[in-house]
């Protein structure tokens, strides 16, 4: 067995690394001056990589491309990866790995780290997930905002990072102290308080309404963008009273009133009971100890205010203090002229945190791409300022992840008949209810492996298939996207679905288990036995399975979940293709064992993928 070593063990990568050495010193400039773009071939026959480099070097080198291609492949030291290269056409270099090699980088990743080496990196990754709003109950936006940023955290923890999930929850700020005002004057019963009644309160103290006038006449003033107009718009109706009661409240909810405190809690906590519930069902690693909500800052505002006055970065206007930029007309409102502070402050509070408290050089905001702009300004500012270092100096990457809506089959955002808000809780029973509909009429059928099992074990399975069918459906597009909930597609078994994928892993599993095989959960069934690569779709599995690596870090360089999605699926094809055209069970020895070891392997790698997913395997379907 080939030992594991700290080296990438994916064939583009040692392919790379390869080319750049030979091109370097035909052309004598540096190896990193030299992208060999080396690419699976778009031809199997022609081999199973190319290289296209020498078409766009030869001209500056003053050479002919195909004479640059020979020389290139004349010097390229492929010993122990590939036979010797072939130039074809106007200077493509063909590359076929060599069949034992293929074996060996297959057996080198056969062990529970499947071929993935960690990131040696001091700093930490924040991600910015799920982000609820106190008062308010989880709608379908919120699955978005958690199970991305959930499957990125994933990644990047597979990737050996330290990572810091982050609720940036909604729990502070006029629209709770109206509801808490609210639910007060009511008298209320806070200890059975439930998230509906909560609902309720928060829609009529939103009704009646927060007038801040002052605020609005600021932001329109100084030429506030849309997204900050409407954020203030939306307080300015209203009854008076209602909003000078709610006023009072914050105001000794800022200053510390206890008794106020104490019944803020079980407002929060009510709402944080719901959130957690879902994160189970949804198979999101999400608790207490991600909860950092913008509570926590209350007592960093001033300081970012007074930070950005001093360095003459922030003016006032009108009353209100405002950052401006170079490139554009629209100012960042930081402190309105009441003294109040915004959402704005609180994200230039917590990315400072987040940088430089958490350490991060990655902070990862997944959140609807309609905040871009607010984003945008929040991030520029932190750059001026200099709140994008951490505390060593290093850049820290700031990304928005801003992802599209969910639509109804109307390509309107998704609601209810009446027209309200798709409840999260209620999309996800309906989902679960679909997938347990499926897994038990398949159960139905003597043959299937479910055939006979207990009710709860079917009820599990079900639930796997339902909450797999949404979150794959939703991580397989590109994350800006919008896309149409449709869960007749989702949860179907064919096509480029979740399930398709979870059935793929768990009929491979049934047949290890047919050739006798003790089937360990996540180490190799067949540690041993040798692996031999010969028919055309052995071959191409081979090659699937070695992408692994490549394709995780990727995903964590792009953040797009979806390219894992694209990877699980050929997977899962270039296994059905091999078992269709190879036999298995009946293959002779060694080919059976190599052949087991492979499917095997196949197995836990597909099982590994969709725990990136954050989406469970079950091992019968
Ligand atoms: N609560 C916010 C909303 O519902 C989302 C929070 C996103 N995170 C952040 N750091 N701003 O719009």
């Amino acid at each position: 067995m080939a030992q594991p070593s700290d080296e990438l063990l994916d064939p583009a990568t040692m392919l790379d690394r390869r080319f750049r050495a030979a091109i370097s010193s035909v052309l004598g400039i540096v190896p990193e001056a030299c992208d060999p773009q080396v690419r699976p071939s778009g031809d199997p026959r022609h081999g199973d990589f190319q290289s296209n480099a020498a078409m766009s070097l030869a001209k500056s080198h003053g050479m002919k491309p195909r004479e640059l291609a020979e020389r290139i492949a004349r010097t390229v030291d492929l010993a122990g990866i590939a036979l010797a290269p072939e130039v074809a056409g106007p200077g493509f270099i063909n590359i076929r790995l060599d069949a034992g090699a293929l074996a060996s980088m297959l057996e080198g990743m056969d062990d529970a780290r499947l071929g993935i080496v960690p990131q040696r990196r001091i700093h930490a990754v924040t991600i910015d997930l799920c982000g609820v709003n106190v008062a308010k109950q989880m709608h379908v936006g919120h699955l978005r905002a958690t199970i991305i940023g959930d499957c990125l955290a994933r990644v990047h923890e597979r990737l050996g990072r330290k990572v810091h999930r982050e609720n940036h929850l909604g729990d502070w700020g006029l629209p709770i102290a109206m509801t808490l005002a609210a639910l007060r004057r009511r008298g209320a019963d806070l200890d059975r308080l439930t998230l509906p009644d909560l609902n309720v309160a928060y829609r009529a103290a939103q009704a009646a309404g927060a007038d801040d006038p002052g605020g609005l006449a600021a932001a329109r003033a100084t030429g506030c963008g849309p997204h900050r107009i409407a954020e203030l718009e939306a307080q300015h109706e209203g009854a008076r009273a209602a909003v000078e009661e709610a006023k009072s409240t914050l105001l000794r909810l800022q200053a510390g009133d206890a008794e106020l405190l104490r019944d803020w809690r079980k407002i929060v906590d009510c709402t944080m009971r719901e959130v957690f519930e879902t994160a189970v069902i949804l198979n999101v690693r999400l608790g207490p100890e991600h909860s950092r909500g913008e509570s926590f800052y209350r007592d960093r505002l001033g300081i970012v205010v007074e930070d950005f006055l001093e360095s003459g970065l922030a003016t006032e206007d009108a009353g209100a203090i405002v950052v401006r930029f170079a490139d554009r007309e629209r100012p960042l409102l930081i402190r309105k002229s009441d003294g109040g502070f915004l959402y704005a402050t609180t994200d230039l509070a917590a990315v400072r945190f987040r940088v430089q408290e958490l350490d991060s050089d990655r902070v990862v905001y997944v959140v609807d791409a309609r905040q871009r702009d607010h984003f945008k300004d929040v991030f520029d500012a932190c750059r001026l300022i200099g709140w994008d270092r951490t505390s060593d100096g290093e850049r820290s990457e700031l990304v928005h992840l801003g992802f599209g809506a969910v639509l109804g089959a109307d390509k309107r955002p998704l609601k209810t008949r009446s027209g309200e808000n798709v409840t999260l809780a209620s999309l996800l029973a309906e989902a679960v209810a679909r997938g347990e509909e499926e897994v038990r009429a398949r159960a139905a059928d003597p043959d299937a492996a479910t055939h006979g099992l207990s009710d709860p074990e079917l009820h599990a399975i079900g639930r796997a298939v339902g909450i797999a069918a949404v979150k794959y459906a939703d991580l397989s597009l590109e994350v800006s996207r919008d896309y149409v909930f449709d869960l007749d597609r989702m949860v179907s078994f064919q096509g480029d679905t979740g399930p398709y994928i979870q059935y793929a892993h768990a009929r491979i599993r049934s047949i290890l288990v047919k050739a006798g095989l003790e089937v360990p959960v996540d180490r190799p069934a067949l540690p041993d036995a040798p692996i031999a690569v010969a028919a055309p779709s052995e071959r191409d599995l081979a090659l699937a399975l070695l992408a692994y690596a490549g394709v995780v870090e990727d995903v964590a360089r792009t953040l797009e979940p979806s390219r894992l999605c694209a990877f699980l699926h050929r997977l899962a094809n270039a296994f059905n293709a091999f078992y269709h055209d190879c036999p298995v069970l009946k293959a002779d020895e060694p080919t059976r064992s190599s052949r087991l070891r492979l499917s095997d392997l196949t197995r836990r790698v597909l099982a590994d993928g969709l725990a990136l997913l954050g989406i469970e395997s079950p091992a019968r379907m």
